[in-house]
Parts: C-alpha cells; structure tokens; sequence
C-alpha cells in the first residue's frame, strides 16, 4: 500500500538536525539519483559530502554522527527491501522500482530529482498491428508494471524479463516491443525505435518504513520538511 503524505511535526525546526538517539539511516541509490540528492540535501542543511568521500573509498556504511545520520550505499532497486524491512528507517528509489515492487511504504515527498518516463516502444519500420498480431513479446526490465499496464488495456501478450539492454531485443527477434525508462530518447533513436505510448513519467521519491514512521517519526519529519522546502 502506497501513501502520498506522512502527519507531519508541529514543533518548531530546530536550526541543525539533532543527533538524538540512534543514528537515523537513509539507504541512498548509487548512480545518478545519488549524485542529484546529495546537492538537494546539503540545500536542505544536510551536507552529506563525507558519504561522497566515503563512497569514492569504497564505504557502503557511512556515520555522520554530527548530522544523526547513517548513510546505506545500495544498488536502486535494493533500497526498499532495506527500507521495508526496517534495516533503513528511509530512502530515496525511483518511482519505476517502487511501482515495480508495490512495497508495503510510505512515500511522503517527490523529489523531483532522476527524472526520466516509462515508455511501450517499437521499431520504426516494424509497427506491431495489437488487432492483427496474435502472439505478442514485451521485452523488460519490469515485469509488473508491463503486466499491469497490459491487463489495464486488455492485450494479451507474453513479458520476456531482461536485466539491461533492452533497446536490442526487437532488433534481434527477441521481442516485438519493449517496456523501458527513457531519459534523453538517444538509446530508441541509436536503435531506430519510437515511442508508442508513456506509461508514467519518473522521477525519484522518499520512501519510509512503517516501524520507522511509528518509531521516529519526528526525525522522519525534520528530514522531510528540510527537504521540501528546497524542492
Ligand atoms: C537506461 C534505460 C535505457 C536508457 C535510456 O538504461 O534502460 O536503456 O537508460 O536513456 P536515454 O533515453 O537517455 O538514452 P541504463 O543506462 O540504466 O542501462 P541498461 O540498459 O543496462 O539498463
């Protein structure tokens, strides 16, 4: 179950985050999502350049004790395992794995950060003919949302799970479309594909346990308020 928006605190912001307590851990995609939240939060007051630091040494568990904070380095679609299961009490995962995975989250904030959209593409010169094709292939990374965004129009056709490299699979017989992010559009022009429709646009997204929410809400809040302030 998905909810866009968490109770919020009432108290007044302190200046800082405190460091009350045990540290607050937010599991943090590598990648570009990371590389777009790390000015949010300094924005925010949350300067988490010693996870940069770190991350360049290789750490994946970063204290900073002096924001109450404890970074997790994780790969994107690992961050609400994580979050869902308490071992973060937050995180930050692009709408395309949260929607892919349907975890039991809140989702208080859009981060309006990683943005790209969710597409159905096909090749140019071979267009798929849903009233004439009987036998159809989705070639994806995403399986569920594929399946969703099929039953939702009624076509029935069969989702072949790839892990990457998507774009080749209708230019090698693999697949007749494909289901994919695009951000930029030059992956489907390298490959002469075109977009047939937008399932959802993306972007990234705070995500929050329920224990966590119950257990640490206050802390929970102060992130989220410095946050939105700046988005
Ligand atoms: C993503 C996505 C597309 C590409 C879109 O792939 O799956 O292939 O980026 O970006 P563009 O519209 O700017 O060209 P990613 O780079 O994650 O690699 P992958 O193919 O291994 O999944």
């Amino acid at each position: 179950m998905r909810e866009a928006t968490m109770t919020r605190s009432k108290k007044a912001m302190a200046p800082a985050p405190r460091a009350a307590g045990a540290l607050l851990t937010i599991a943090l995609p590598r990648g570009r999502i990371l590389d777009e939240a790390l000015p949010l939060f300094k924005r925010a007051g949350l300067d988490l350049g010693a996870a940069e630091k770190a991350r360049a040494g290789r750490k994946l568990i970063i204290p900073i004790e002096e924001l109450g904070l404890r970074v997790l380095i994780v790969r994107d679609t690992d961050v609400p395992a994580y979050v869902e299961h308490g071992a973060a009490d937050l995180g930050i995962a692009g709408r395309d794995v949260l929607e892919e995975q349907d975890r039991d989250l809140y989702e208080p904030l859009d981060l309006g950060i990683g943005r790209c959209r969710m597409v159905v593409a096909e090749p140019e010169g071979r267009p798929v003919d849903e009233s004439a094709q009987v036998h159809l292939r989705y070639a994806t990374k995403f399986p569920e949302i594929t399946r969703r965004h099929l039953q939702a129009r009624g076509t029935v056709a069969e989702i072949i799970k790839l892990y990457g490299s998507i774009e080749i699979a209708p230019l090698v017989g693999l697949a007749d479309r494909i289901v994919d992010l695009v951000s930029s559009g030059e992956t489907l022009r390298q490959h002469h594909l075109r977009e047939v429709e937008t399932i959802f646009p993306v972007s990234a997204r705070l995500c929050v346990g329920r224990v966590a929410a119950k257990l640490r809400g206050d802390r929970i809040d102060d992130v989220i308020s410095r946050l939105r302030r700046v988005i």
